[in-house]
């Protein structure tokens, strides 16, 4: 019996899957379960967008295009802080270096790098691609409450055995993701959610994170 603990101890990025398919009845009840998280007001402010098969390859196929020949989108919202902090620079700095060194890829080989950045817009060969919209309307607490809607996907997935990767970088090519999921113009795409059966054997999915102790960042007054 999985409990929440567990669920959140078992989560990680994962960014290798395999082909078993997922039946849609399953995603659903990921969503169904996700779909308790709390938001102010109870407002909900957001919304999902499901691509299988077909439709999640003919976008791949279009973003990977525009990847390939150099071709950037407007962003709808700062992806990364425009003056970073050197705190934000070294825990970026030490995900990149883990994540590279799982891979085997050197620091100076750029075509490596950017080969891995690219598996993002394969959905890291997940067989389910998810898009999380925000309203436009809503403040910066509300993609907040956007946030526990997704926590709640990653964690509701690792129910049903599966894993997720979010992916910010789906928000480089808002225009194109548009395009083919045709949300309305009071949507934000916050992030892409890769979704599917890990790939154990895959060296990028024995990569794990750290994080800070709790006298980093708490304090008991
Ligand atoms: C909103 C959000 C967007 C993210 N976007 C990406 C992404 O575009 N590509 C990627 O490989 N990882 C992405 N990540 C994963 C983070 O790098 C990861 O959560 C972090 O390094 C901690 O590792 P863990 O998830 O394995 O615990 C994202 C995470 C979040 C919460």
């Amino acid at each position: 019996m999985m409990t929440v603990k567990d669920a959140i101890k078992n989560r990680f990025s994962v960014r290798a899957f395999t082909d078993q398919k997922v039946p849609k009845d399953v995603i659903s009840n990921i969503i169904n379960l996700a779909k308790c998280a709390p938001s102010g007001v109870n407002s909900q402010p957001w919304k999902v967008y499901v691509l299988l098969d077909e439709k999640k390859e003919l976008l791949s196929k279009d973003v990977i295009n525009l990847f390939d020949n150099g071709q950037t989108e407007e962003n709808e919202y700062l992806i990364y802080p425009k003056d970073r902090p050197d705190w934000y620079k070294e825990r970026q700095r030490a995900v990149g270096y883990g994540l590279y060194k799982a891979l085997g890829i050197e620091r100076d080989d750029i075509a490596g790098r950017l080969n891995q950045i690219k598996q993002n817009f394969n959905f890291f060969g997940a067989p389910v691609g998810m898009f999380i919209t925000v309203d436009r309307s809503v403040g910066p607490n509300g993609w907040g409450h956007v946030g526990h809607f997704i926590q709640n996907i990653c964690l509701a997935a690792i129910e049903e055995g599966m894993g997720t990767c979010l992916q910010e970088a789906w928000a480089e090519f808002p225009e194109t993701v548009k395009k083919h999921i045709k949300h309305s113009d009071d949507e934000i795409v916050w992030c892409g959610i890769s979704l599917g059966y890990p790939d154990l054997n895959h060296p990028v999915n024995k990569f794990r994170t750290g994080r800070e102790s709790l006298e980093v960042f708490t304090e008991f007054l």
